[in-house]
């Protein structure tokens, strides 16, 4: 039996945009509507209507034995203009993370997941050097009126605009290896550019949150100078999710590893694949926690882990093609139905402990 630490947080892992529907006044929105940007023409108009069904959904994460999950809030909703906050959306957050409080489920919860408010797109978006300026006020306005039930707080999601890939060395020769670190390097601190990232971590970071799907190979090649002389590709022979990335369970070991220098406690915030097919998920679910209790082994202060998603949902581009859940979502009527991964990842909540 792999026991995990004591008070270690099993969750999954949303995005407001990816569940609520009717988020009408953010840039993705608007992207969706032009036909061609999402796979099938669809798009986030009714997601998975999480946000009239939000308690239907926590229930559900209760008897799955969860003590905490993962959610962004929606700024274009807080912030509809700029300066201007809607205390009506306000108070449905409350209602939100309280209902999440009353089942025993511990919220932790991003304030940028991907989309951005219409007026912030149109005054330059992130590129504008007034960027900050804009963001903190809803900042401090969520912080001020929801972070008494609050557990923990993601400010952006993927800052460096990609989850953690893990970027190996084609082959021992030393150009290749030198490929992979550069690769590695520019993934996981552009933009903040080398040096900076473990200021920005040790400074104001309490934790370090890390998601991860993919790995791929790096090898130097002479005739891609736009790709910094680097060819990347799935590693052959490992199995590919209906993404189209290479996911190896084992890999999570390593990836957890490489944060253990900060002396941070790790959260896995996001972690999963998109599977049609939920044995796969169910195969992969238990080997990818064996590989965090072996992190944890080798002293990666691991706290928690959240599984990438609960329920099948908008998938940006692809759509509602990719499914990522434990939990299925009926396209025609929405209903809920806990797949067999989802009622596994409930049994090793419950034990916390993975089976022998
Ligand atoms: C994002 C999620 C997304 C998942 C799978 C993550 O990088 O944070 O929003 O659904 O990848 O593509």
């Amino acid at each position: 039996m792999k026991t995990f630490p004591k008070g270690f947080l099993w969750g999954t892992s949303s995005a407001a945009h990816q569940v609520e529907g009717d988020n009408r006044n953010n840039d993705w929105w608007e992207w969706e509507q032009t036909p061609g940007h999402v796979a099938h023409g669809d798009t986030s108009a009714v997601a998975c209507d999480h946000y009239h069904r939000y308690r239907e959904d926590f229930a559900m994460l209760r008897e799955l034995n969860q003590n905490a999950h993962r959610l962004s809030i929606e700024w274009s909703r807080i912030e509809p203009s700029e300066g201007e906050f809607d205390s009506r959306q306000i108070r449905h957050y409350r209602d939100v993370l309280g209902e999440l409080r009353e089942q025993g489920i511990l919220p932790m919860a991003t304030l940028h997941h991907f989309t951005n408010p219409l007026w912030f797109i149109r005054k330059g978006g992130w590129t504008s050097s007034d960027a900050p300026r804009a963001f903190l006020p809803f900042v401090q306005r969520a912080v001020d009126e929801l972070g008494d039930l609050v557990g923990m707080w993601c400010t952006i999601n993927e800052p460096t605009s990609h989850h953690k890939f893990l970027l190996m060395p084609a082959s021992r020769s030393r150009l290749d290896r030198m490929a992979a670190a550069a690769a590695q390097a520019v993934t996981d601190r552009w933009p903040v550019g080398p040096g900076r990232l473990e200021k920005v971590v040790e400074a104001s970071g309490d934790f370090i949150g890390v998601a991860h799907y993919w790995g791929q190979l790096c090898a130097f090649d002479p005739r891609r100078p736009r790709d910094q002389f680097i060819r990347r590709f799935n590693p052959p022979g490992v199995p590919v999710t209906d993404m189209g990335w290479a996911s190896d369970p084992s890999w999570m070991r390593q990836v957890l590893n490489d944060v253990k220098g900060y002396g941070k406690p790790v959260y896995v915030t996001e972690n999963g694949i998109a599977a049609r097919d939920d044995a796969v998920r169910e195969r992969y679910l238990p080997e990818v926690l064996k590989y965090v209790h072996l992190a944890i082994e080798d002293g990666v202060d691991v706290r928690g882990y959240f599984h990438w998603t609960n329920m099948d949902n908008f998938e940006w581009a692809k759509g509602y093609g990719a499914r990522f859940g434990l939990i299925a979502v009926d396209r025609n009527t929405l209903e809920r139905t806990v797949k067999p991964s989802g009622r596994m990842y409930a049994r090793i909540a419950t034990a916390n402990a993975l089976p022998a």
